[in-house]
Order: C-alpha cells, then sequence, then structure tokens
C-alpha cells in the first residue's frame, strides 16, 4: 500500500484517485475548488460517470480517499503524486502547460521526503523533462523527486471499467527508481505494464489518439465518397473490421469526432510537429476532413430546404457522445448556431446534456432563432419539419421510424450516427440522409 496524492479531480484525476483506492492504496485527492472538494466528500462526483459516485463513496467510508484543498498537507508525506489537471488547447494549438506546472511548484514547496511525480495529464513530447528541472529548481528540502511520464486511455463514459481493466499501462521512466516503483503502485491493477522512457510515454499517447482520430477521418472520407459512388459505409466497416490488422473498433463514420481529446491532441501534435519544422501531413488531413464533417448534414438539408427561417427543427442529441454531459468540440456546437443565425425554430433534446448547453445558449430567443430544451423527445418531434441527430444517446435509438412518421409535420430526418437501417425509415415514407449511405428516394 502507498501513500498517493492526486492534482486535479477532472475526468483523468478523479478516476485515477478512485481506482488506486479501489486495488488498496491510501489517496488524497487534492484540488483547488473548495465546493467541488465538499461535494465529494459527500460522495458527489463533479463528472458524470457510471460507477464513479458509487466507487467514491465506498472508499471514502472505507478511509482509503479524501478530498482536499490543502495541497501541502496532501503532498507533504505521498510516496507519489500523479498530476491529472488540464491542459488546454490554445489558439495556435498548443497545449496550455500553466495549471502543470502551478502543481509542479507547489509539489516543489510542499514534499518533505523522497517523492515520484507521475505525470498524467497528456503533455507535449519533453515537458516531463521541463517538470522535473522546475520542480528542482523550487525544491525546499534535501529529497529526491524524479518526474514519470503514465498517460491515460480512459474513454469518458466508461473512465471506471477502461481504468481497471485497461489494455495496457504505459510507464515512462528515467531511472531504475522510478520504474519499480511505478510498477509496484501498478502491480494490484494485474494489467500489462509497458516500460519505456519519458519522451516515448508521452509521444505514445498523442500517436495513440491521433492514430484513432485519423481512423474516424478516414472512415468519413471514404462514407463521402461511398455516397457518391453508391456504396455504404456501415456495409464498408463491417467488411474491413474484419481483417484484425484493421480491427473493427472506431470505424464508425459520422459527424465527426468531438469531445476534450482528439480536437486538442491531433492539434498539438500537428503543432509540435510545425515547431520542430516537420509537417505532419496525415494528422493535418484528419483534422481538416473533421472540420468539414461536422456541418456535413446541415450543408445537405441546407441545399433541401431552402431555408429554416421559422421552421421548427428538433435537434436530439447535444453532447459529443452519448454517456456524458461533455459537450466540448460537439457537433451540436458547430450546427446549433447556424440553424439560430438562419431562423430556425429549435426544439432540443438531451438526457443529461440540455443544461450544459442551454448556459451558452439560454432558452428563449436567440440571435434570428429561438431554442426550447424539452425533456421528452416526442415533444420535440411534433409537428417538426426537420430532425437533426447529432449524438446517439440509447434514448434517440429507441424511436422508431413510425414515430417520426406519425409525430413529425415533415417526416425529413439527418441522422449524422447512422443509427436507422435506411429501408425500415423508407417503409415508413420517412426522407432520412445520413453519413456514408444512400438517401431513401
Ligand atoms: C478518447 C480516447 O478514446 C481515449 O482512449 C483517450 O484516453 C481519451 O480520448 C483521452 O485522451 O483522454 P473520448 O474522447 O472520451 O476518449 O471518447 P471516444 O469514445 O474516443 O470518442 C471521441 C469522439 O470520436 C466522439 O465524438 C465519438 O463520437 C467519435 N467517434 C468514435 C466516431 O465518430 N467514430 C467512431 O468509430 C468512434
Amino acid at each position: 500500500m502507498y501513500k498517493i496524492a492526486v492534482a486535479g479531480t477532472g475526468y483523468v484525476g478523479l478516476v485515477a484517485g478512485v481506482c488506486f483506492a479501489e486495488v488498496g492504496h491510501k489517496v488524497t485527492c487534492v484540488d483547488i475548488d473548495e465546493m467541488k472538494v465538499e461535494k465529494m466528500k459527500k460522495g458527489v462526483s463533479p463528472i458524470y460517470e457510471s460507477e464513479l459516485e458509487e466507487l467514491m463513496q465506498k472508499n471514502y467510508k472505507a478511509g482509503k480517499i479524501d478530498y482536499t484543498t490543502d495541497f501541502k498537507t496532501a503532498y507533504r508525506d505521498a510516496d507519489a503524486i500523479f498530476i491529472g489537471v488540464g491542459t488546454p488547447e490554445q489558439p495556435d494549438g498548443s497545449a496550455n502547460l500553466s495549471y502543470i506546472a502551478t502543481v509542479a511548484r507547489q509539489i516543489a514547496e510542499s514534499i518533505t521526503k523522497d517523492c515520484l511525480v507521475v505525470v498524467k495529464s497528456t503533455v507535449p513530447v519533453g515537458t516531463n523533462d521541463k517538470v522535473e528541472q522546475f520542480i528542482h529548481d523550487f525544491l525546499v528540502n534535501d529529497v529526491r523527486v524524479e518526474v514519470a511520464s503514465n498517460p491515460e486511455f480512459l474513454a469518458q463514459g466508461s473512465a471506471v471499467h477502461d481504468t481497471l481493466n485497461a489494455e495496457r499501462i504505459i510507464i515512462g521512466t528515467e531511472s531504475e527508481w522510478a520504474k519499480n516503483l511505478l510498477t509496484k503502485i501498478y502491480e494490484p491493477f494485474q494489467l500489462p505494464i509497458v516500460s519505456v522512457n519519458r519522451r516515448s510515454a508521452e509521444m505514445i499517447k498523442y500517436a495513440s489518439n491521433d492514430f484513432l482520430a485519423l481512423k474516424i477521418s478516414y472512415m468519413n472520407d471514404i462514407a463521402n465518397l461511398c455516397e457518391l459512388v453508391g456504396a455504404d459505409i456501415q456495409d464498408v466497416a463491417k467488411g474491413m473490421g474484419y481483417d484484425k490488422r484493421i480491427g473493427g473498433k472506431f470505424l464508425n463514420a459520422g459527424i465527426g469526432y468531438g469531445g476534450s481529446c482528439f480536437p486538442k491532441d491531433t492539434k498539438a501534435l500537428e503543432y509540435l510537429a510545425r515547431q520542430n519544422g516537420y509537417e505532419l501531413k496525415t494528422v493535418k488531413a484528419a483534422i481538416d476532413v473533421n472540420k468539414d464533417q461536422k456541418t456535413m448534414l446541415y450543408k445537405k438539408a441546407s441545399k433541401r430546404l431552402i431555408t429554416f427561417n421559422g421552421l421548427k427543427v428538433a435537434v436530439l442529441g447535444l453532447t459529443f457522445k452519448p454517456n456524458t454531459d461533455d459537450l466540448r468540440e460537439a457537433a451540436s456546437l458547430e450546427n446549433v448556431p447556424l440553424l439560430l443565425e438562419q431562423g430556425a425554430d429549435i426544439y432540443a433534446y438531451d438526457p443529461v446534456g440540455a443544461e450544459n448547453f442551454a448556459r451558452l445558449y439560454p432558452q428563449g430567443k436567440n440571435g434570428n432563432g429561438h431554442i426550447t430544451y424539452v425533456s421528452n423527445i416526442e415533444t420535440a418531434l411534433e409537428d417538426a419539419n426537420v430532425c437533426f441527430i447529432f449524438t446517439e444517446w440509447g434514448q434517440v435509438k429507441a424511436i422508431t421510424p413510425e414515430i417520426y412518421k406519425n409525430l413529425m409535420r415533415t417526416p425529413l430526418v439527418y441522422d449524422g450516427r447512422n443509427i436507422y437501417h435506411v429501408e425500415e425509415m423508407q417503409d415508413q415514407d420517412v426522407e432520412y440522409y445520413s453519413i456514408g449511405r444512400k438517401p431513401t428516394n
């Protein structure tokens, strides 16, 4: 059992902290937000993530996890401090490392015994070297401190499961001491550990995320071609996925990837390459395809409808993917403003993301248009002239073609997630457009 402190209680930090407690370590999670800390002590998670609150409550009761704003006490005698604070994208595509720097300095000024600092946040290659130097520069006591890279691969919506069942743990270290300590911390997880140097570990994270982004953009590119030549992207993906060298996952064409990771990490790697005088053409292409993909359906619908002015538009799904309330880089954020600008009367449904969306686009008159948030899909569809599907929530998938047909004024559906069989929509006389498949006729 090790004494572990975790800096930052977002997706990466909180989930790591809870999982370390679950496997038997003694964990203190540090956050600057007092209100958030009080809530977490009561077992309330600041993020929407299944299984998380249950484990927070169980481990808090067992005395294995605690939450605090008092970083000095938390860091003072920790065996290892994991950093899981954000590295938001800056306008030029580079990562903002100011949160990491703040934590690094706090660590340097607090620790009183030998300590391994483990960076879990996604940081550009070479950052961990700098963090180690920075800590040494500000170190107050005469202790051994090293920095290790341990990137996180969890996906939102399945964060706890992904952490406890990870396909691999990447450990990037520069000494046997750091490697052995981190390996021992992860031992109770009983998962495969890949041990490399720090810079390779940092690169594995970007290269993995960007490869997945590339895979999606490639499928979206092929999907657009499928439409032009009369092929069906879902059949194409199925046929491709059987080849183990390609793999069946992440072949779903759609309205483009969103979230806090792929958009940010593609731009950051492209930026890193540019800084080093190299043009990363593949990743650049993935970014370009994704940009166009997000408004693909809007453009199709614009051609079909002439104008959205005064039309009732049902929008189903606002988040960047299901099972999260996260809106970052979601397709809805590209399309809703376009629709509002055109004077659309939007009825938006999202089971958990509506509240966050309403903070950006409050209910009522919005520019030339109007937006109303509804808690059931039928209300959104009733008398609607057109429907857009941006997120494949289970509740949206449960809506049958008959419901569109019966409720909408004109059953016209633009599906960014390929939820329905074209034939079934055809059978109900729903005019249906999706991604990479022929429309109904
Ligand atoms: C992603 C990675 O999957 C995680 O491994 C990684 O740890 C994480 O980023 C991160 O760096 O923190 P996440 O952004 O939570 O996780 O969500 P994904 O499930 O990967 O989905 C990302 C986007 O790609 C979503 O908008 C989703 O709709 C889209 N997507 C995914 C597709 O369009 N097609 C697919 O086949 C798969």
